[in-house]
């Protein structure tokens, strides 16, 4: 299991010294969320912090947009070189165009769904994705609790992904601990986001992520 600490649990006052802890403690990838405002009613960082951020992280970024306009969002983070970035279906006209569009600037595509969502929605845009991040909270806060239908939900993209392109990696968001993380492996996720669950574990970074590999 590829482990995704979440930023937005991390101190903001220190948030250099957050970076370099969660890095060391041997996360895979460094998981940032943008809000807008709009989109979710929470508003969250821009490129004047996440660049810093990016500059500091000795792992890739993995940037989820949560916005209602997203290819601004994804000029503004593009030339920060994010390993992933990932926009809602929901927000989204024309997510086979943005999907190309972001494959074209060197950064792998993904797309995220709420837990309303269904799997189906994006049966046709699998072929071209590198990853589908799958919402276990609605979006907006960290610290939720878990949405168990999720696991269900996992299954049944595995099963499309295998049939239609293996390669696409399925990431699960929100209210994982290491009371959950069994349920998602068992259903085929590949990496999972921790927010609170890291930055708020008693016995530091490495244990947290550690529990859950
Ligand atoms: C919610 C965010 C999550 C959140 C996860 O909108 O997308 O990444 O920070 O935090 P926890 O793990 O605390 O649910
Ligand atoms: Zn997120």
């Amino acid at each position: 299991m590829l482990v995704a600490p979440s930023i937005l649990s991390a101190d903001f006052g220190n948030l250099k010294s957050e970076i370099e802890a969660i890095c060391e403690a041997g996360c895979d990838l460094v998981h940032v969320d943008v809000m807008d405002g709009h989109f979710v009613p929470n508003l969250t960082i821009g490129p004047v912090v996440v660049k810093p951020v990016a500059n500091i992280a000795t792992k890739p970024l993995d940037i989820h947009l949560m916005v209602e306009d997203n290819n601004f969002f994804v000029d503004l983070f593009a030339p920060l070189k994010p390993k992933y970035i990932s926009f809602h279906i929901e927000s989204e006209r024309h997510p086979d165009r943005l999907i190309s569009k972001i494959a074209s600037l060197g950064i792998e595509p993904a797309i995220v769904l709420n837990p309303h969502t269904p799997p189906q929605s994006i049966e046709y845009l699998i072929e071209k994705l590198s990853m589908v991040l799958l919402m276990s909270v609605n979006p907006g806060f960290g610290g939720q609790k878990f949405i168990p239908s999720v696991v269900k939900k996992a299954k049944v993209l595995k099963d499309m992904i295998e049939q239609i392109n293996p390669n696409c990696l399925i990431e699960v968001d929100g209210g994982v601990s290491d009371k959950n993380i069994n349920l998602l492996k068992d259903a085929g996720v590949d990496i999972v986001v921790a927010g609170s669950y890291v930055f708020g574990h008693k016995d530091g970074y490495k244990s947290a992520i550690d529990s859950l590999k």
